[in-house]
């Protein structure tokens, strides 16, 4: 709900367990006041603002006005006027001064949901969600700034955006308008961010915040592997049940900043959006610039809280809503087994094994196109290689169709290999600056999307592929970062509207691609998981998460990435050990048990396997069609993390009438004389009983060398209160070895 309160000046926006409040001081600067639990009312919050008191306010105490900008908690910050920490908005005017003030104008209240046009966002009707759009302005510039507030009624939600709009007579530049901001007057905190690096994304990290700031972002053109879009404050020792945590996402797939910083006075500021470095937009008057979302979440009830409402919010009002539904196609694809060597026998081959074994679907990954038998060649060529694909692509689909295996296929859109027909042809078409030879990564270059003819060259090309064969798959990859940003058609001045603009175009053809083949389940890739952001999330209900199969690698791994993002969006593959990355022995049974967390699917040659671990993918992929519901629409529950304890992870998928669960477990680490240990569960119904069945005896066979995961080999523990079962826990048997995985399934009776 959105509310004005006239007599206070004062907008409370809630959701059903917070509030956020902020008013406008002096008639004209508005200011954040509260964010956090709900408040019954709002009555004398204004004078939070202390306007009577250091640090004054120009008007009531006819004070210097730079005491005033330098402490006061604006709601959306300004730099030049004299506020001196990280600023949302920076605007230079056209004698290249940088100066912007904003005060506020007025307010309307819209039903339901204001797109911002051209870019990935929530959604939601009038039934759903309410925007505020606050219209602030500096008449000195000739500007206007709406601060756009979606507040949803079921989720504890707040997406935030900005529109800016030239409406003087002279051109300004904005050279940073970030997306939003968050204000607190914490005692003390911490900041968790998601960081990491190509097979280590999304590492949880935290840290306390005091003094100075602590920032996660990215200048590689993506989202990156080393820092995601993500960042939250959380009250000192918050838990995953317990504690204070406000959440900020931006919804972006390009440079970011996301910056928390405390000022002077101990008050903290957290600002997302857009990279402001390489950032530069001029507007002429008339023009309008939006940026992207950001949602903000508080939850009173530690990280896991937090957790459930982004993925809430994200299954229910950002990716497509066919999908939160819909089956996932469990899959096999050729990558780790064959790399790019590869043709059509290899893959029909492929396809039987894995049809007999269960699975649905073939996955041609990297190497069918141009004459690409390594990272040298081709990117750019989206025809088939007739000495691979003897007869084309239509002939192999086919006959993979015929077999009732769906077909999928990997293309890499945003790139060009010198040597390439495409690069021989259009050499200006990648991006490059004068003068200098630009530099390789992985042997390729990354195209300017941002030119009209290059975008329609690329896009028919991958257009008339998907056309020619009947494709019910896209695994759309992106292996490299921009460098050598710079394009020769451009007016002088636009050069800093590029990186915004890659962003925008890549979002337009996988728009353009989704109307064009309706039915298409697309899955985002950038060497691994470089770009799992919103952004994606919002064309892609699913997304490669990284090329780290290891499954104990990937404990870490998904458990940072399901922080924010669904675990039905996190792409998994069982792989062949020893781990290509890592070397690692894990049982095939551990393996699969982990890739069920998220979508699933097999990544190795199914034609040439151990007969055992062949014998076992029936039983795994029924497992999977058992759980996958729960995972595709249930209450995800972090457990215990072995990235915190350094034994054991353990996680809980629950139905939303709570009526049906499964917790998995995975000992990594044996130790001697250590007695079973009480796990509780969450997420359950205190007042109803449990069934609770475990694959113990699954994993001991499995120690055992028998591999038997059949249901023969579950155990059936009895009977349980769901209050007994999250208060005391159930005790989870000491397995001998490591790296192994339990599963129990949690059924009300
Ligand atoms: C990086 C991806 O993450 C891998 O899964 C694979 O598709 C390769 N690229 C192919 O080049």
């Amino acid at each position: 709900m959105i509310q004005f309160i006239e007599k206070q000046q004062l907008f409370h926006l809630t959701t059903p367990q917070s509030s956020y409040v902020m008013a406008v001081a002096d008639g004209e600067w508005l200011g954040h006041l509260y964010y956090g639990p709900k408040l019954a009312d709002t009555t004398g919050m204004e004078k939070a603002f202390r306007l009577n008191e250091f640090p004054f306010s120009p008007a009531v105490n006819e004070r210097d006005k730079v005491r005033f900008t330098q402490l006061f908690p604006f709601e959306y910050s300004f730099f030049g006027m004299g506020d001196y920490r990280e600023p949302c908005l920076s605007v230079e005017n056209e004698y290249g001064m940088n100066g912007v003030e904003l005060t506020y104008r007025s307010f309307e209240i819209i039903p339901g949901k204001v797109i911002p046009e051209g870019l990935p966002h929530t959604r939601g009707d009038e039934a759903c969600c309410d925007t505020l759009d606050l219209l602030m302005a500096d008449d000195v510039l000739g500007l206007d700034v709406h601060l756009l507030y979606t507040v949803y009624q079921d989720l504890d939600v707040i997406v935030k955006s900005v529109k800016v709009v030239n409406r003087s007579d002279a051109p300004v530049t904005l050279k940073r308008v970030l997306s939003g901001q968050l204000n607190q007057e914490p005692e003390e905190c911490e900041v968790l961010t998601l960081h990491g690096s190509w097979g280590r994304e999304r590492t949880i990290t935290r840290q306390p915040l005091m003094t100075g700031s602590v920032s996660a972002e990215s200048l590689r053109g993506v989202s990156s592997a080393e820092d995601s879009p993500f960042l939250a404050i959380l009250s000192p020792g918050t838990t995953q049940t317990m504690g204070e945590v406000w959440g900020m996402s931006l919804i972006y797939s390009g440079n970011f900043l996301a910056k928390a910083q405390i000022d002077q006075a101990g008050r903290l500021r957290c600002v997302m959006g857009i990279h402001p470095e390489g950032f530069s937009w001029p507007m002429v008057p008339g023009d309008t610039f939006q940026s992207p979302e950001v949602a903000l979440v508080y939850s009173g009830e530690g990280l896991g809280k937090m957790t459930r409402t982004y993925h809430d919010l994200y299954r229910s009002h950002l990716i497509e809503k066919r999908w939160l539904t819909q089956d996932r196609p469990v899959l096999v694809n050729n990558w780790e087994a064959t790399m790019m060597n590869f043709d059509t026998d290899v893959l029909i081959g492929f396809a039987k094994a894995a049809k007999e074994a269960g699975l649905d679907m073939l996955v041609m990954d990297d190497g069918w196109f141009g004459h690409r038998d390594d990272d040298t060649s081709s990117l750019g060529d989206w025809f088939v290689d007739e000495r691979k694909l003897k007869g084309g692509l239509k002939k192999l689909t086919d006959a993979v169709n015929e077999m009732g295996m769906k077909f999928g296929i990997w293309v890499e859109p945003e790139m060009v290999n010198e040597d390439s027909e495409l690069f021989r042809a259009h050499p200006d078409w990648r991006f490059q600056l004068p003068d200098r030879k630009p530099g390789a990564l992985r042997q390729q270059y990354v195209l300017d999307l941002t030119r009209e003819e290059v975008w329609e060259g690329v896009y028919s090309q991958i257009h008339d592929t998907l056309a020619s064969a009947n494709i019910a798959y896209v695994k759309w990859d992106m292996n490299r970062y921009l460098s050598d940003v710079g394009s020769m058609v451009r007016e002088p001045g636009c050069q800093g509207q590029i990186l915004h603009q890659y962003v925008l175009a890549v979002y337009r053809m996988q728009e353009r691609l989704l109307k064009d083949f309706p039915d298409l389940l697309l899955e985002n890739c950038s060497s691994g998981g470089a770009r799992f952001d919103a952004g994606m999330l919002f064309y892609s209900p699913q997304i490669w998460t990284s090329d780290d199969t290891d499954a104990i690698e990937r404990l870490s791994i998904q458990e940072g990435t399901a922080l924010v993002f669904p675990v039905s969006t996190m792409g998994a593959h069982v792989s062949v050990c020893p781990n290509l990355q890592t070397g690692r022995d894990v049982p095939f049974n551990t393996r699969a048990k982990v890739a069920m967390a998220g979508t699933f699917g097999y990544e190795m040659d199914v034609r040439n396997m151990d007969p055992e671990e062949k014998a076992m993918i029936p039983e795994q992929v029924a497992l999977f069609r058992k759980v996958h519901p729960v995972v595709r629409e249930g209450d995800y529950y972090r457990i215990a993390s072995f990235r915190e304890n350094h034994h054991s992870d353990c996680w809980m998928v629950v139905t939303k009438d709570r009526s049906l669960a499964y917790m998995t477990y995975v000992q990594v680490l044996a130790a001697a004389n250590r007695p079973g240990v009480p796990v509780r569960m969450q997420g359950l119904d205190p007042d109803a009983a449990y069934e609770v069945i475990c694959d113990y005896k699954g994993a001991m066979a499995a120690h055992n060398g028998e591999m038997s995961m059949g249901p023969e080999a579950s155990h059936h523990l009895g009977r349980f209160n769901g209050d007994t079962l999250m208060k005391h826990g159930i005790i989870v048997p000491r397995v001998r070895g490591d790296y192994q995985a339990l599963m129990y399934e949690i059924k009300k009776v």
